[in-house]
Formats: structure tokens, sequence, C-alpha cells
């Protein structure tokens, strides 16, 4: 591929290592809007060295990240925080600004400290965005229920701070959230599955609640009948990073409040698994068939 050619406003990254989103995926399959016409170079998130200044920098962009070089906005790079691995920057943005936002749109940033814990249902728990969402949620001072296929990687997940795992495999998680929390329900609920899973997270709400969808890794659209709002006085939210991330202010608060907690030491992220590369199908495989924990990432020098 030639190398890419920066506009007046982009930054030239010299790029370490790749984050695989869903989003990638998606790309591939020619299912994510707005995809360009191939050939095009995907990757959506990258850490390396800003050609410039030298500096590492970790970064967001629509495509092009998984090459030796990207060009990307200054206002979508940010330092790498100290101590981190190339393979932990790559990691972040994606995860990060999502969880972020999903707590932002759930209107659960600033909890009422006299108030009990706010309750949110996070689907994929064990997941890249899932396990950030688990992190930010214990800084937050969530109850935090989480699903997933698989008891090991809900056993994992614990280890970061989520309370109460349920194996979608195993229970049905509308009958779960009922039983544990005695018939009330959730505030929240991060869903990214779609289908018929939007519904039944909203049945999972309290009154009041929100469900944020922000996927459809079913591949199905959310199927909701708005109906099912009145009771409740529920609501639906949407959440896509593509579009926030044009949003300059909105992008900065969020960092503002994300560096301080990295800084702190309590967000990193989880590294599942990390591929050259050239075996770059073989790690996109891993998370179409749910086998990765967290994030998987491709080292890229
Ligand atoms: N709107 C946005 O801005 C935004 C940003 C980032 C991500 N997303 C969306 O969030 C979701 C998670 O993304 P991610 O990159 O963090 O992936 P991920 O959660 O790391 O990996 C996907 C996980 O989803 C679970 N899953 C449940 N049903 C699935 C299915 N039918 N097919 C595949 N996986 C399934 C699997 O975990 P279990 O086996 O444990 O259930 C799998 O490991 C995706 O839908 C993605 O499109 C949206």
């Amino acid at each position: 591929m030639p190398e890419p050619a920066p506009t007046s406003e982009q930054q030239l990254v010299q790029v370490q290592a790749g984050g695989i989103n869903f989003a990638d995926i998606m790309s591939a399959q020619g299912g994510y809007p707005g995809t360009p016409k191939p050939p095009l170079v995907a990757g959506r998130e990258f850490c390396g060295i800003r050609i410039v200044d030298g500096q590492r920098v970790m970064g967001y962009a629509q495509w092009g990240a998984f090459a030796e070089q990207v060009a990307a906005s200054p206002q979508l790079l940010w330092p790498v925080p100290e101590g981190w691995s190339a393979e932990e920057g790559a990691a972040f943005p994606v995860n990060y600004f999502t969880a972020y936002f999903a707590y932002w749109k759930a209107g659960l940033l600033d909890s009422d400290g006299n108030k009990s814990a706010p309750r949110v249902l996070i689907h994929a728990v064990a997941g890249g965005v899932g396990t950030a969402a688990v992190q930010i949620g214990k800084l937050l001072g969530i109850e935090m229920y989480g699903t997933s296929s698989s008891e090991e990687k809900l056993a994992r997940v614990k280890t970061l701070g989520l309370q109460h795992g349920i194996n979608y495999k195993q229970r049905d998680y509308g009958e779960v959230i009922k039983e544990l929390t005695g018939g009330e329900g959730v505030d929240a609920v991060f869903e990214m599955l779609g289908g018929e899973h939007t519904a039944r997270s909203i049945r999972c709400l309290r009154d009041f609640g929100r469900v944020i969808v922000y996927g459809a890794a079913t591949g199905q659209p959310a199927q909701v009948d708005a109906r099912m709002l009145y009771a409740k006085g529920a609501s639906v939210h949407g959440l896509w990073l593509t579009y926030l991330s044009a949003k300059t202010e909105l992008m900065n608060q969020a960092w503002k409040q994300l560096s301080v907690w990295t800084e702190q030491g309590h967000l990193r992220p989880v590294i599942g698994d990390v591929f050259p590369l050239e075996k770059a199908e073989a790690a996109y495989r891993l998370l179409m068939e749910r086998k990765n924990f967290g994030k998987v990432v491709l080292k890229l020098n």
C-alpha cells in the first residue's frame, strides 16, 4: 500500500500495535456503515510514535491503523500513560471511551452518594468494552451484573471487580436479574447484541431505567416495540464512538477524567491475545468465535 498522505490537519504516527474491534470484522464483511470501497487498510485504534515530535501516543482513526504508518487527527491522539506497553496503548481508545460514554448516556457518571449503588447489566462483560466498563464501574461505585458464555471468563472478570456473573448458556439473564435484584431490575443495560436482546434488556430495567444500545454482535438489528417503554418510563439510547469522536469538547471532557484514573493506576487495558500482523485472520476469528478475553491486539513493529 502507498504511505498515507496526511492532510494539513493530520499527523503521522509510526504504528507499533493496533487494537482489533468488532467494527473491523463488520468492515471486512462489508456491513459497517461508511466503509470505503476496498481495497482499504483496516484498523481504528493504535499505539506508536508520533513522527513530528517522537512522543509515544495512542490514537483513534476510522481506518488505516493496521499499517506501518497512520495519519490521524491530533485531537484523537493521547499520550501513552507511564509504564504502559504499546499493546496496552492500542487497547485503550475504543474500549475506554465507549465504556465511559455508556455510563454518561446512562446518567451514572455522577451518582448520588446518598442513594444505594446504581445497578448496571453489562453484556459481553469479558470482552474489550466489557472489561473497561467493569474497571470504570468499580470507580463509580456501581453494582455490576455481567453476561458471558463462559465460567472461566466470568471468574477472570470478577477479579477486576464484577460482582455478579451470569453465564447465559446456562441461565436466562432476565430471570437471574429478577432474582438477584428482588424483582426490581437494573438502572441501565449496556447492550451490544441486537436482535431480541434489546427487548429482553428492556425487561431487565427498573423504573426509569435506560438501555444503552451500542452494537449488534448477533448481526441482527435491534427489535424494539416502543410501547414496551411506556411502563417504567424506560428509555433506549444509542451510542456510537465514530460519531462522538468528532465532538472535540466531549472527547476532551472524557479524556480529562479517564487520564486522571489512568494516572492513578485505576484503569489498565486487559489484553487477552497478541498476534503478529501476518496472523490477523486468526485474531479476527478469535473475536468472532467468542474466544477472546479482553482485547485482541495486532503487533506491527
Ligand atoms: N457503538 C460503539 O461506538 C462501539 C464501540 C466499541 C464496540 N462496540 C460494539 O460492542 C460490541 C463489543 O465489541 P468489542 O470489540 O469490545 O468485542 P468483545 O466484547 O471483546 O468481543 C465480543 C464478545 O461478544 C460476546 N458475544 C455475544 N454474542 C456474540 C455473537 N453472536 N458473536 C460474537 N460475539 C458475541 C462474546 O463474549 P461471550 O462469549 O463472553 O458472550 C465475544 O467474546 C460489538 O458489538 C461492537 O460492535 C460499539
